[in-house]
């Protein structure tokens, strides 16, 4: 059976292509202009301000460690048919993102309805079938893997009246794009989209008039609510195929690192990474999200305030590594510019991460245009004459561009996207 793990191969600058995923360079990263401690080789243009930074890079590569059968000679001369373990290793290559649109939705639709059904037992007394829910994520580390800005962009169209599973997806998700950033190796990224995806299992023993109130809580109301933690640990302990990470998830990922969250006001030190994690995953996705009681707030404005409380609510470097990642406009949001246009962000590079490309939508009287890609990091300039800059950035749905309808036109975001 062979086995994979994640290594790092030094090559030339001379062969480097679209794609390899750049973990370190032959200097410190502080002597270069790059802003990102590793990025993805996304076209010549970062292949060509590699070349002209570094003689060599080290770029992430899979060994597989195989058995072949091989004929050896013995010490006393006599050939001999042994079993040999033998290393295998291949740079990694990430799909186009267009091209995993199609499989990653399949897997988000399949985790779906794996949620639907946890919920639905958790409700009836039954116990949850996690060989499902591991399958399910699985599936989803896989195109994680094979590149992750396909279930980021998907994570962005949300529907209002599947809240719950659809959050419990996002931050499932999520969380594993941030564990893979953060160095996890294929089980625990597995381990934490597990931990993800049951996060707020025990939800499902809080009262519908206080999950679904348009308002906001009561004092009492919020107390139980906020004994969802207690119920997601006694749901999940009571399995015995429930890993450990995933009962410590859904009881401390409402803790806090100053020590003043709930249920045990546990200090820094005392909560498991993976609940830190989850944590701001969930708190970003709760505050990027419409609810009854609410309007979506803008990515900006949601990681601007994940940034002040770091250190305090979050831990300082889940916190950064989150908002590094999710880059500082993220890809598929919409994009206000100070000419008035409208576009979608459907490039946001580690290089020109303020000035990404956009796919403009709408003119400057908000109306339908001809589509055409804007690369802000070429010095565009406005009618006026002034640098042409994003002025704001909306959620999903502004001005009625849904990111979605684009989506759904999979050649055309094949012309913009990798
Ligand atoms: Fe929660």
């Amino acid at each position: 059976m062979p086995q994979n793990s994640r290594s790092l191969v030094k090559i030339s600058v001379s062969e480097l292509q679209v794609g390899m995923y750049v973990a370190q360079l032959d200097r410190p990263w502080e002597e270069t202009r790059f802003v990102y401690q590793g990025f993805f080789i996304y076209d010549w243009r970062d292949i060509q301000e590699l070349q002209a930074q570094c003689e060599f890079v080290f770029v992430q590569a899979e060994t597989e460690v195989v058995e072949e059968e091989k004929t050896v000679t013995a010490p006393s001369g006599k050939k001999i048919r042994t079993r040999v373990k033998k290393e295998k290793t291949r740079l990694v290559h990430k799909a186009p993102a267009y091209r995993e649109l199609t499989k990653a939705a399949n897997s988000m639709g399949q985790a779906k309805q794996t949620i639907h059904d946890v919920f639905r037992a958790v409700k009836l007394g039954r116990d949850i079938d996690m060989k499902a829910v591991t399958v399910a994520v699985t599936d989803i580390v896989d195109s994680i893997m094979r590149n992750p800005n396909a279930l980021q962009w998907l994570s962005l169209i949300k529907d209002k009246d599947d809240y719950t599973a659809e959050h419990c997806l996002r931050v499932c998700v999520l969380s594993i794009i941030i564990g893979r950033e953060m160095g996890f190796n294929e089980p625990e990224m597995v381990d934490i989209g597990v931990c993800g995806m049951l996060h707020d299992v025990g939800k499902v023993k809080v009262p519908d008039e206080i999950l679904n109130k348009p308002g906001s809580l009561d004092k009492d109301e919020f107390e139980i609510m906020k004994q969802h933690s207690q119920y997601g640990r006694d749901i999940l302990i009571s399995l015995s195929s429930a890993p450990k990470s995933a009962v410590d998830v859904a009881y401390s990922h409402h803790e806090k690192v100053d020590g003043t969250g709930y249920p045990r006001g546990l200090a820094a030190h005392q909560i498991p990474l993976k609940a830190k994690i989850v944590g701001v995953v969930d708190a970003y996705d709760a505050m990027t999200s419409a609810r009854v009681y609410k309007d979506p707030m803008s990515a900006l404005e949601s990681l601007r305030i994940i940034y002040d409380v770091r250190g305090k609510h979050f831990d300082l470097e889940v916190a950064e590594f989150f908002i590094k990642t999710m880059g500082v406009y993220p890809a598929g949001h919409i994009a206000e510019l100070n000419s008035g246009e409208v576009g979608i962000i459907v490039r946001s590079s580690n290089e020109h991460r303020l000035k990404p490309k956009v796919l403009l939508v709408l003119d400057e009287k908000k109306q339908l245009r001809k589509e055409a890609i804007l690369d802000l990091s070429v010095n565009c300039l406005t009618d006026a004459g002034k640098p042409l800059r994003i002025k704001e950035i909306h959620p999903n749905g502004a001005f009625g561009v849904r990111l979605e309808n684009y989506v759904k036109k999979g050649l055309r975001l094949a012309e913009y996207d990798d």
